[in-house]
């Protein structure tokens, strides 16, 4: 949705705190390179997947989530929360790979190269996305985070991602049916918020944030994530890219009105941060950033 308004810019803390997000899931991947050599394709095409590009916006609200949700209190934010930002880019690129598989969406590129099932072969893609898929809780289930913590995180994952996959479920359903609104509003809630909205909960939880403060950061994430999916629908209809194998949004709502959803519920996301101060400014900037479409590439 290109606004009026010149694009805000990244700010350097946000470019900074993706490299070391890039950086850890490198080393992490680096580990399992070592100890995984019968199984070396297999992690290869799960590396490929996960690393190589992306905009870690899911990554970035779990860190940034944690840094706001821990407020004054003496913790180290990043390692408390990069379990589960690691976790969060896991499931994202296992929705991705299978997404774009020729049973899906049948996608050739992602990411500016070639899907993992091009890259490698379909077999190999699907079973990297079982594997990132699975390796997301074992990061949750073994991170140096006190057990209750641990529970709530796997707890607050599983149900995002079954909502996710169900999202994926009605959008392909949804192409042999009459479009409408409930359907399209039940796709993007589902396929898109429900884990923008886990990124932000993760990051909090990650903390042991109070409940008012999860269910902020949790409504902030949902809101952003139904501008974000919304707007990415109007730029398949309107970028060079344009393709017809999923049900257009716009087809529903029309392009001007696709336009002003975004919109409002880019407000409401930001409205949901009213109680925090200049602390989430980060977070305000990936959601004008993310919805607006004015990433900087990676
Ligand atoms: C793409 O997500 C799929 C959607 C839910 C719209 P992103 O646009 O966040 O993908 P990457 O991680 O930056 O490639
Ligand atoms: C996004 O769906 C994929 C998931 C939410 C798993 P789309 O099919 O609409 O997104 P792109 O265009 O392939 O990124
Ligand atoms: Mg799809
Ligand atoms: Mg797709």
């Amino acid at each position: 949705v290109a606004g009026t308004q010149s694009p805000p810019e990244l700010p350097a803390a946000l470019a900074d705190l993706r490299t070391r997000f890039n950086h850890a899931l490198e080393r992490e991947f680096d580990r399992l390179d070592a100890a995984s050599p019968p199984a070396g394709r297999l992690i290869a095409a799960a590396r490929y997947a996960a690393l190589g590009g992306g905009k870690r916006l899911r990554a970035l609200l779990t860190l940034e989530s944690a840094r706001v949700a821990a407020g004054n209190a003496e913790i180290d934010a990043f390692s408390a929360a990069l379990p589960a930002a690691m976790a969060m880019e896991c499931v994202h690129a296992f929705s991705l790979v299978h997404d774009d598989l020729p049973a899906m969406d049948d996608d050739d590129y992602r990411r500016g190269r070639p899907t993992a099932h091009k890259a490698f072969d379909e077999a190999e893609a699907i079973l990297a996305g079982d594997w990132l898929l699975t390796y997301a809780f074992r990061l949750l289930a073994e991170a140096p985070l006190p057990p209750d913590v641990r529970i709530d995180l796997s707890a607050a994952l599983g149900r995002a991602t079954c909502g996710m996959i169900a999202g994926q479920s009605a959008d392909i359903a949804g192409e042999q049916l009459p479009p409408g609104r409930v359907l399209l509003e039940y796709i993007h809630r589902h396929k898109t918020a429900m884990l923008l909205e886990a990124a932000c909960v993760l990051g909090a939880r990650s903390v042991s944030a109070s409940g008012a403060i999860v269910s902020a950061l949790g409504t902030f994430g949902q809101r952003l994530g139904l501008a974000f999916q919304i707007a990415d629908d109007v730029l398949d209809a309107t970028g060079n890219a344009a393709e017809l194998n999923k049900p257009a949004g716009q087809a529903v709502l029309g392009l001007p009105e696709s336009k002003r959803v975004a919109e409002a519920e880019l407000s409401g996301a930001l409205a949901a941060l009213a109680e925090f101060g200049p602390e989430a400014d980060n977070l305000r900037a990936i959601a004008r950033l993310a919805v607006h479409r004015a990433w900087p590439t990676p």
